[in-house]
């Protein structure tokens, strides 16, 4: 397994280039072309670097962002982590998973899970009983990976195009 360890400013055009690969590259992958085409981001560098700087001011707060590092110092998968807080839910604070990417050449080796493993330790650290998250519904990777990870499948979401 990869080295993990918590973000550090120094990443940010890492983690940047793998949140642009996973809403990109990756969900064209996954979704047909016509849904892909309803739900991408026009302009993947200024939405993600204004999500990521949000998501950065937070770190250890609100959010937690983990590298996983190869031994060459090469950033090759994150996960973001959040802390959702509603008054009117009995089971408040969640911990939900924003983002989870690891490289298509280092899959399946462990990483993903250990990223996953770390936030998770983060997420009981900040009062959290439950873990929330979703994905693409043609993603089996994430499917299976979630799975594995001992999560549910519980909600389905429906999008239309009007013109
Ligand atoms: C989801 C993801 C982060 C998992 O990372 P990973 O490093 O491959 O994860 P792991 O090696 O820890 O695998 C965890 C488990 O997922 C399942 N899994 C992962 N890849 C799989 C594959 N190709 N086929 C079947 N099961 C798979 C397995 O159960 C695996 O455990 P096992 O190897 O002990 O059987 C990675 O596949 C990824 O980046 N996918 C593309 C982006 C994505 O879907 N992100 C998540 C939702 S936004």
């Amino acid at each position: 397994m990869l080295h993990i360890r918590e973000y550090q400013s120094r990443d940010r055009v890492a983690v940047l280039e793998l949140l642009k690969s996973l809403h990109g590259e990756y969900k064209r992958t996954v979704l047909p072309p016509d849904l892909f085409d309803l739900t991408k981001d026009r302009d993947l560098e200024a939405a993600f670097g204004e999500y990521f700087s949000d998501v950065e001011s937070h770190q250890g707060r609100d959010f937690m962002t983990l590298v996983a590092e190869d031994t060459d110092g090469r950033v090759v998968g994150f996960i973001i982590g959040g802390v959702e807080h509603d008054r009117w839910d009995e089971w408040t604070p969640t911990g939900v998973i924003e983002d989870w990417f690891v490289v298509d050449e280092r899959r399946r080796e462990g990483t993903g899970s250990g990223l996953y493993g770390r936030l998770e330790e983060w997420f009981r650290s900040q009062g959290c009983r439950r873990v929330k998250s979703d994905t693409w519904w043609s993603n089996q990777l994430s499917r299976q990976a979630h799975s594995k990870l001992g999560f549910q499948e519980y909600q389905v979401s429906f999008i239309k195009r009007l013109d």
